[in-house]
């Protein structure tokens, strides 16, 4: 009989007789399901895990914070925080093509990513041997199926870490669900905005950013996405949402009049979706009235931009994302 309490304990029986003596390390991306496995994991070995967080400076508002802080508080883990953001920032540097944008954002993690590792093998303890992977049981029914879709977008999972054969794979949610994986993180008692979260892609903010990345333009589409994000709450529209992308069209603009007279600013686009399993996706249909406040909210409060509009497109034909 399935509950969330049976899993744990099974899972945390069974990462023991798996990892024995040996260490353990965990690449966390700030998403639910490395951070649910990190957590089991973490009960099952303690601090012969430890997690890597690469901040990539490419995060929304406040996340990086909530790994830092009330994941660690949470669930006692060991973590190491890579502070790369100025080195992503370089590489990224004049591209605006998304898919080299992945590319180099995939590249520079994996980089940073074997830096740490290289660094934590280093240190004093048993041999580390497992790397720990939030693989749930769709991600394995996908890799397996091969859906004919995997080559829109290189999907390069920034949770996810290169294929490296010295080590084995722990991967203790391979059978289950992602509600099942929020309900085992809620049981381990993760932060309700850690096992809450909505899907946010690996390459973060930067596939968010129509035109060249650039720190500016990060701060810019931080603030716009944490009060779209803070009046989607409010309305308590975060249920019936899949997740809610916020664009900032860095290429574009238009004329406008704000305060004292005519601004040429950037448009900012809201692509709220529903969707089962983000395979196919319709557009939300928020009520006005939270539009209104977003909309009005986001002119007033963040600076340089003068319109904001609505991705009223299903997938297909669009993706969820813009890049
Ligand atoms: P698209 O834009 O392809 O997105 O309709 C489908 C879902 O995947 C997420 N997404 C990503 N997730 N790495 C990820 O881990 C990525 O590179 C990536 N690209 C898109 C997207 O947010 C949506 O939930």
């Amino acid at each position: 009989n399935w509950t969330t309490t049976n899993v744990v304990d099974e899972q945390v029986a069974l990462i023991r007789e798996q990892v024995g003596d040996k260490r353990a390390i965990c690449g966390l991306s700030g998403g639910v399901d490395s951070a649910v496995a990190a957590a089991l994991v973490q009960r099952a070995i303690g601090d012969r895990l430890t997690c890597v967080y690469v901040d990539h400076g490419l995060m929304r508002k406040g996340e990086t914070e909530q790994v830092e802080k009330d994941f660690v508080a949470a669930t006692g883990v060991k973590l190491v925080v890579v502070d790369a953001e100025e080195r992503f920032l370089t590489a990224l540097k004049g591209v605006s093509d998304p898919e080299q944008k992945r590319k180099i954002i995939g590249r520079e993690f994996i980089r940073v990513f074997e830096q740490a590792q290289a660094d934590i093998i280093a240190d004093e303890g048993p041999a580390v041997e497992f790397l720990v992977q939030g693989t749930l049981y769709p991600d394995v029914v996908e890799s397996g199926g091969g859906t004919g879709t995997a080559n829109i977008k290189s999907h390069h999972n920034v949770g996810g870490l290169p294929e490296d054969l010295e080590f084995q794979l722990v991967e203790p949610l391979r059978k289950l669900f992602k509600d099942e994986v929020r309900m085992v993180g809620q049981e381990l008692g993760l932060p309700a905005e850690i096992v809450q979260r909505q899907p946010f892609p690996g390459p973060g903010l930067g596939i968010r950013i129509v035109g060249e990345v650039t720190k500016e333009r990060l701060d810019l589409l931080r603030e716009a996405d944490a009060i779209a994000r803070e009046e989607l709450t409010l309305a308590g529209l975060d249920a019936e949402i899949w997740q809610c992308p916020v664009v900032l069209l860095a290429d574009v603009r238009s004329v406008g009049v704000q305060g004292d007279g005519r601004t040429y600013g950037h448009p900012i686009v809201l692509r709220p979706v529903s969707s089962e399993d983000a395979m196919t996706a319709d557009w939300s249909r928020l009520p006005y009235e939270v539009l209104a406040k977003i909309s009005t909210r986001i002119t007033n409060e963040v600076k340089d931009v003068n319109r904001v509009v609505l991705d009223c497109t299903s997938k297909p034909p669009g993706t969820i994302e813009w890049e």
